[in-house]
């Protein structure tokens, strides 16, 4: 179990302490999962310890928005889930008196520090699995619960549920930062470690988060049975996964009653414990008959992360459906609607964001159709696709992502992915797995150096990371790209 990281808190103090000599604060942040969560986090604590502030969210913080930031009145910025692999440029506006930055995220840092800058990385704890932007975020707002403790046990009346103390000290606000946690796939691996698992246990006490040991697959919480086996693809059981007739005669084969009285479908969350160990088991033999690998049949167990203050049933029960249905309102440009649901705005933002979200499975899922139709190109250490305006920018990293391990698309090489921006730029989404990490993949310096060498910018984490790029110098981008995974990978 990961122990307290003292420097890391009392970084998170210093930051905090700032933040209550500030008049008023302007909170900015970034369009996904994380961003989303790490700003309902912050605005939260900000609310609760009595400080005003206004929200913004930014696609991406780059000299522009950071500019436009500069422009505004406010003299104290908290940026949450970006802010650190901007330093550089942050720190210009910082010198010419523009405001005073507090930053608390999780990404690569620029070549240059500030003061109220909480990071993981800054004390040995690796930001791309063990603390996401949402974490450092909670890790501030308990921060500036210490500081404010009186204010904040009777503040604003936001949130999920949680007792009194919990509220008092922000440690219901640790739903949320699992949240980010998984929406960022910090989980992958099949569960929470280091930094994250502290918070998990201090959910778990303040009664927000149920953990235990499930079914490892997406959409427990609302897709009905058939559909839970049929799209669950990852691991890969033959005449189960993407076998719709398969996965019924396999639920109908089974001695439960699982369709409701009026012939729907019962779901995995309304199961009884008996029925899910009778369905896990069968899936467990069927997986052992088919030949897959043992390894493989470990990974369709994995611990599950229940936002227990939630209605069963809803996407919101489940950390990894809660951080889906966040992406399909950030990353269309409705983050607004995202953080409505994040504060428990539970009927307008909600509806709305269901709404978004069948656009975005849809997005998702013709996506990863167009890149297996199509399939990728197979460079030395790479493969590469070019979406252009196919595939929308915000998505097609989330996209090259799911499309690895389908047929054509190795699994063993990173996946560059390419899409229209604007009409003189390019996005460019690169995503690895921790195999090719712990052979020495660094897919942040990847993109920071191969997009520098084409006047682009970029960033991220060792396994998912990200660029701009002029439109045009694709081909080059390539080039550079491989060179520098061939000699990471070497
Ligand atoms: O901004 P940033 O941290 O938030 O974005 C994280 C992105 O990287 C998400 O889209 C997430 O799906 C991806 N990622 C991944 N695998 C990981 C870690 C992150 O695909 N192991
Ligand atoms: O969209 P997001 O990045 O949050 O997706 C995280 C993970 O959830 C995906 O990599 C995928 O494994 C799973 N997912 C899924 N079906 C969806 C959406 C997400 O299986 N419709
Ligand atoms: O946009 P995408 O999901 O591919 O981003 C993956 C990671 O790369 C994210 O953490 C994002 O913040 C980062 N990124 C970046 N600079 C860019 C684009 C993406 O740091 N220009
Ligand atoms: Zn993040």
């Amino acid at each position: 179990m990961a122990g307290p990281v003292p420097e890391l808190e009392d970084r998170a103090t210093r930051c905090a302490r700032r933040l209550c000599e500030a008049d008023r604060v302007l909170l900015a942040s970034h369009i996904d999962a994380d961003g989303l969560t790490s700003a309902a986090i912050a605005a939260q604590a900000l609310e609760r310890a009595g400080l005003p502030f206004e929200t913004v969210f930014e696609k991406q913080l780059d000299e522009e928005a950071i500019a436009a930031i500069a422009a505004t009145d406010y003299d104290t910025v908290l940026f949450t889930d970006f802010g650190s692999g901007q330093l550089d440029v942050i720190g210009e506006h910082e010198d010419a008196g523009a405001f005073t930055p507090v930053i608390a995220d999780h990404h690569q840092p620029a070549d240059r520090d500030t003061e109220y800058h909480l990071n993981p990385l800054l004390f040995g704890i690796d930001g791309a699995s063990e603390l996401s932007g949402a974490g450092a975020s909670y890790v501030l707002a308990r921060a500036l619960a210490d500081l404010e403790p009186g204010v904040a046990a009777d503040g604003g009346a936001t949130g999920a549920a949680g007792t009194t103390t919990a509220r008092a000290d922000n440690r219901d606000l640790a739903a949320l930062a699992v949240v980010g946690a998984v929406g960022d796939m910090q989980a992958s691996g099949g569960e929470l470690q280091g930094a994250n698992e502290r918070i998990v246990e201090e959910g778990v006490d303040a009664g927000v988060l149920e953990t235990g040991k499930d079914l490892a697959l997406y959409g427990k919480q609302t897709r009905p049975l058939p559909k839970l086996l049929e799209y669950a693809t990852d691991v890969g059981i033959p005449g189960i996964s993407g076998d719709e007739a398969g996965s019924l005669r396999f639920l109908e084969d089974l001695d439960l009653e699982l369709r409701r009285e009026d012939g729907e479908w019962r779901r995995w969350s309304g199961l009884t414990s008996e029925e899910k160990q009778t369905v896990a088991s069968a899936l467990v033999r069927r997986a052992v008959s088919r030949g897959v690998p043992a390894k493989k049949i470990d990974q369709l167990v994995g611990t599950s992360y229940v936002l227990s203050a939630e209605p069963v049933g809803t996407e919101l029960r489940d950390a990894s459906e809660f951080s889906t249905l966040l992406n399909a309102t950030a990353r269309y440009e409705r983050a607004d609607v995202g953080l409505g649901v994040c504060l428990g705005n539970r009927s307008d933002a909600l509806e709305r964001a269901r709404k978004l979200l069948r656009n975005h499975r849809r997005n998702l899922s013709e996506g990863i159709d167009l890149v297996t139709r199509e399939g990728v190109t197979h460079e030395a250490h790479l493969q590469w696709f070019h979406a252009e305006d196919r595939i929308r920018e915000t998505i097609v990293g989330i996209v090259a992502g799911m499309a690895m391990g389908n047929e054509g698309i190795s699994r063993s090489k990173p996946i560059v992915a390419f899409a229209e921006k604007t009409d003189d730029e390019v996005k460019v989404s690169a995503r690895g797995t921790h195999g090719l990490v712990r052979d020495g993949l660094d897919l942040s310096t990847v993109m920071t150096e191969a997009s520098r060498a084409v006047d682009g910018d970029g960033g991220g984490h060792d396994v998912a990371a990200g660029a701009t790029v002029p439109a045009g110098r694709e081909a080059e981008f390539v080039e550079r790209a491989d060179e520098i995974v061939g000699e990471q990978l070497s």
